[in-house]
């Protein structure tokens, strides 16, 4: 696959990404009987399952596609970016389990993936 097809890959997953993400912190605002919510919590777990291996899939395609797979060390964005990645999946647990603060993940977890597009397009020489 090219390196524009992973590209596309990594944002397909990152849009899927912060659709769970705010599915998640609405399904918390809005509460209601936990049989009618129950399935749909399910359906915002799995999406996000599919986002966070897809993002990881197409990040080391990227890798690949840019040559930094055999190249010994990875470079510290890489790592930082993984944290970041990392962060993000512990995220949806976060908000589940906080559903009272969903007005707060909603603008707060996007800056994660801000600082993640950051440290993509400038990879910071740390
Ligand atoms: C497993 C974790 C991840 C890995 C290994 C990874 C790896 C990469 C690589 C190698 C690139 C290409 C950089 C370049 O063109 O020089 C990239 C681009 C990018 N990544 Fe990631 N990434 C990861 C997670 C994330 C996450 C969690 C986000 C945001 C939520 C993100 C956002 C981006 C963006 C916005 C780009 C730029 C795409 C473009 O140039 O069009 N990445 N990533």
């Amino acid at each position: 696959m090219s390196l524009e097809v992973y590209k596309v890959l990594h944002l397909l997953g990152i849009m899927l990404l912060f659709a769970s993400l705010g599915g998640m912190a609405i399904l918390g605002l809005r509460g209601g009987d936990d049989r009618e919510v129950k399935p749909i919590r399910k359906l915002v777990m799995s999406s996000h399952g599919i986002a966070m291996l897809v993002i990881f899939v197409a990040g080391f395609g990227l890798m690949a596609r840019l040559g930094m797979m055999g190249a010994g060390s990875w470079p510290t964005w890489i790592f930082i970016k993984l944290g970041l990645w990392l962060l993000l999946g512990a995220g949806i647990v976060l908000v589940r389990r906080t559903p009272e603060m969903g007005r707060v993940w909603l603008f707060l977890l996007p800056l994660v993936g801000a600082a993640a597009a950051w440290v993509a397009f400038t990879h910071p020489p740390i």
